[in-house]
């Protein structure tokens, strides 16, 4: 074990997500306290009932992180259950891509910006307070290399993640000062069972696996990052 999590509280968002559930059993091994943020109580079950039980080390809690009620009252819950939260991965987001920027539905923009960017910025807000009390935290969001330039008929999901890049650098930017650490991770694609199935002639090898990018969450998460403020990490396999 690299790094040492014990009697810290992690909140994990898209938790049952494939990088959600890597970067969960990677922080559980690594000693720490686990929040499962999901949609479905009967998914997290499912998924974690055997791994990462839920007793003083596991808490399974549910929101829509797109409504600003229902991330209150997640945070709400779980501030009560443990009286902290010492570090926040915002993993819940998704992708869409496929029409010109004229040819885009309202409800596509809106999609992807609600789910990749208000997503982060909701989780964030709700649970900074917190941090700021203690005066310590840890959050770490997940982009994406697509972020980082525009690209036909990707421009809502490009732009989203844009976005959770410049949010990152803004909170990193008032937060520094308060020992609270705000970065987050480009990952290129990554090695899922969807992206098997849409890109099948692909070189998967050359993918970056959601545990190398569970390894480089630990790391910004933890005290061997505590200089790091507002980093974009590159996170893409060899692809
Ligand atoms: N896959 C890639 O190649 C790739 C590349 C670059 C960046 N990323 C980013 O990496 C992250 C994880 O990707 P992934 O492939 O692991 O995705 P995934 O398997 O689809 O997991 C995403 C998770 O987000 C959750 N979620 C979506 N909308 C939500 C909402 N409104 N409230 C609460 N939870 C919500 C989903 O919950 P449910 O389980 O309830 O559906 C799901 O667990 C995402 O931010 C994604 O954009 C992915």
């Amino acid at each position: 074990m690299i790094f040492d999590f014990h009697d810290q509280v992690i909140l994990v968002t898209g938790a049952a997500g494939n990088l959600g559930q890597a970067v969960s059993f990677a922080f559980y091994a690594a000693g720490g306290s686990l929040v499962l943020v999901g949609r479905w109580r009967e998914k997290l079950v499912e998924l974690f009932n055997e791994q990462i039980p839920e007793d003083e080390r596991g808490l399974y809690v549910t929101a829509d992180l797109s409504a600003e009620s229902s991330v209150a009252e997640m945070v709400r819950v779980v501030l009560a259950h443990y009286g902290r939260i010492d570090i926040l991965v915002n993993v819940a987001g998704g992708f869409t891509m496929g029409t010109a920027v004229h040819e885009t539905a309202v409800e596509t923009w809106d999609f992807m910006l609600n789910l990749n960017a208000r997503t982060t910025f909701l989780m964030s807000r709700a649970v900074i307070p917190s941090m700021l009390a203690a005066n310590r935290g840890k959050i770490v969001n997940v982009a994406a290399r697509a972020g980082l330039a525009g690209k036909a008929k990707m421009a809502p999901y490009v732009i989203s993640k844009s976005a959770v890049i410049r949010l990152t650098e803004s909170m990193a930017a008032e937060l520094k000062d308060h020992n609270i650490n705000v970065n987050c991770i480009l990952p290129g694609t990554i090695d899922t069972p969807r992206n098997r199935a849409d890109m099948p002639k692909a070189d998967f090898s050359k993918w970056v696996s959601p545990a190398a990018l569970a390894d480089v969450i630990l790391f910004l998460a933890s005290d061997a990052a505590r200089d790091v403020h507002g980093a974009a990490l590159p996170v893409y396999g060899c692809s």
